[in-house]
């Protein structure tokens, strides 16, 4: 992880944007009083429920709930991380990223060495056509010219000298030679090629820029079949698709994403027609890539060998998805007759055949029983006994879903176990955060709706009397008085800024629910209910004051000055 940005920088990108525009040229829009309404881009409906605010500089959804700044709308819809946004919002108005912030010094060098890669792949791409050999395994494996064409595949000869010499004419110190993971040094001065007589498959990041490369031998003699750029301070195997950047290029809202094991897969399939599928890069599929492939789409089939290799990496995937999955995903599970493999199978059945098999891939629940059918009978009580500890293992990593509880009904009948006696084995949850944050925050109605009030009319603080602010500030969560200080020491706050200057820090959900209640109420509107709530937390603080001087006058009098301000209060409250 990078450290944070400094949230001055974030508020400098979202000044400089206007959400408005980032909408309307991805997504038609229709006035709607001050606001503008679109059907939403993030699910499926026919009457507009997606709202954007540019007043607030927010939008949100009250179908499916999805909402946020311009940087959360494209993070969402061009599926990019929120560094990648900050990236692409700062080139386009014309920002530099501060160079002192930690983990993005290294801007230059990476700019670097992102044109040598693509100097690189340039050349092994031209080199695919220099020998006999290699035409005749391109020949062999089936691929055409336009397929190439589009995953760059390439060829890396064993000399390293040619490439040696294109990139040092790019200026490419020995230091950046070395970080482009294309060569192993032998002595100060020497390098070999990593890959050597190898097919060489980029490994586009999701803009497009190559990151890495994976290279096959020609021979299956040789050995290690393939070989896959080490670390570098662009790669960073875990979290990289192969294939999902050519997968969005060719259709830009998927349905549908497909999971393989291999290069060859991708790229076959692709040349079959079905340009969605990705692969992990010989790893098992790990948390942070399960939640790239769903911020693409909900639909996502696994599609495994169907030996005991495919069906470990099968478990595997399961279980990842277990601790991260929603009751949006669709996760489907395909396997592969015994020693065929997407590739293999695509070329020997065709692309109808494929299809055929994807569309009887099993979902979650029926491949995750399966599974433990294999291994526990349900046949004998002992069976079922380990049969529902497994389940009830696995149950309890999940979050509280809509999916889970379905899933602890088919348990109860496949164990022939009550529901009522299956869930004292449940691991109790928490309540949900924004409710648990609501209880612990003690928040009551009014401060809630000061809080509300000013995230959605920051304006409103200069509104707010003296006396009322030292008294509002005196909340025990601390939320307010955050806010009222972060909003009296910038300039130009909006609902936006606000929400990202809360992104990832406690309480953000909260924010955001605040941000968004009762969406459609105007400034003026808002205004006159802030004045209104302000009295009302005048008039309960006076209530308290008058409260406690009673009780001192009761027990030991007052003071002169105690009394004339227990008057005052008196009348004030008339
Ligand atoms: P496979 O061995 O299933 O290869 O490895 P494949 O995709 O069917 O390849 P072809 O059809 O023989 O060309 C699947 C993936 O595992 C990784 C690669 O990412 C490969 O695509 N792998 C495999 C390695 O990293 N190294 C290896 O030696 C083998
Ligand atoms: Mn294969």
């Amino acid at each position: 992880m990078s450290p944070r940005l400094p949230q001055s920088f974030i508020d400098e990108v979202l000044s400089r944007v206007d959400i408005l525009s980032i909408i309307e040229s991805r997504v038609p829009l229709k006035k709607s009083g001050a606001n503008y309404s679109a059907c939403c881009p993030f699910h499926q409906e026919k009457t507009p429920s997606f709202m954007v605010s540019p007043s607030k500089q927010i939008f949100h959804c009250f179908g499916c709930g999805k909402g946020g700044t311009a940087i959360s709308f494209l993070m969402e819809y061009e599926h990019l991380n929120f560094m990648e946004v900050i990236e692409l919002l700062a080139a386009q108005t014309g920002l530099e990223l501060p160079k002192e912030h930690v983990g993005y010094k290294k801007t230059d060098e990476q700019q670097q060495l992102y044109q040598l890669m693509r100097q690189a792949a340039a050349y092994f791409y031209k080199q695919r056509g220099q020998s006999e050999t290699v035409m005749r395994y391109i020949k062999q494996r089936g691929l055409t010219d336009d397929i190439m064409r589009s995953f760059g595949v390439g060829f890396a000869p064993s000399n390293p000298e040619p490439l040696l010499d294109i990139l040092r004419k790019q200026g490419a110190s020995h230091d950046l030679l070395t970080k482009t993971g294309l060569f192993v040094q032998t002595d100060r001065k020497t390098y070999r090629s990593r890959f050597r007589n190898r097919l060489m498959f980029p490994i586009r990041d999701r803009r497009g820029r190559i990151i890495a490369f994976g290279g096959r031998v020609l021979q299956s003699e040789d050995q290690p079949k393939y070989l896959n750029s080490p670390e570098t301070p662009l790669f960073h195997k875990s979290n990289v698709l192969y294939g999902l950047y050519e997968a969005l290029a060719a259709t830009r809202q998927l349905n549908r994403l497909i999971v393989v094991e291999g290069y060859m897969d991708v790229v076959s399939l692709a040349q079959h027609g079905m340009t969605e599928a990705v692969a992990t890069l010989g790893t098992a599929v790990t948390v942070d890539q399960v939640q790239r492939l769903f911020r693409v789409c909900k639909t996502i089939v696994f599609c495994f060998d169907g030996d005991a290799a495919g069906r470990k990496a099968a478990w595997r995937a399961l279980e990842v998805l277990f601790s991260s999955i929603q009751d949006t995903w669709r996760p489907k599970f395909v396997f592969l007759p015994e020693s065929e493999d997407p590739d293999s199978f695509v070329r020997r059945y065709g692309k109808e055949k494929f299809e055929a098999l994807l569309d009887a891939a099993q979902d979650f629940s029926s491949y995750f029983f399966e599974a433990l059918h294999h291994s526990y009978s349900t046949e004998t009580v002992d069976g079922r006994a380990q049969f529902a500890t497994q389940a009830m293992h696995y149950l309890n990593l999940m979050p509280d879903l809509l999916l889970k509880e379905v899933l602890l009904e088919q348990l109860s009948t496949l164990v022939q176990m009550p529901l009522d006696k299956l869930t004292k084995f449940l691991v109790t949850r928490e309540q949900p955060l924004v409710e648990q944050q609501m209880t612990e925050l003690h928040l009551d109605p009014s401060l809630q709706k000061i809080l509300m009030l000013l995230i959605q009319n920051p304006k409103l603080v200069s509104k707010m009397e003296h006396a009322t602010l030292c008294q509002v500030r005196k909340d025990s969560s601390g939320l307010l008085n955050q806010l009222i200080v972060f909003i009296q020491a910038h300039e130009d706050v909006t609902t936006a800024t606000i929400l990202e200057y809360w992104r990832e820090k406690p309480y953000a959900d909260l924010v955001y629910q605040l941000a968004v209640q009762n969406y459609l109420l105007d400034l003026q509107t808002l205004e006159n209910e802030f004045q209104d709530t302000l009295k009302k937390l005048g008039q309960l603080d006076r209530e308290l004051q008058i409260e406690s001087h009673l009780k001192k006058a009761r027990a030991q009098g007052l003071s002169e000055e105690e009394k004339s301000a227990l008057m005052q209060l008196l009348k004030d409250q008339a």
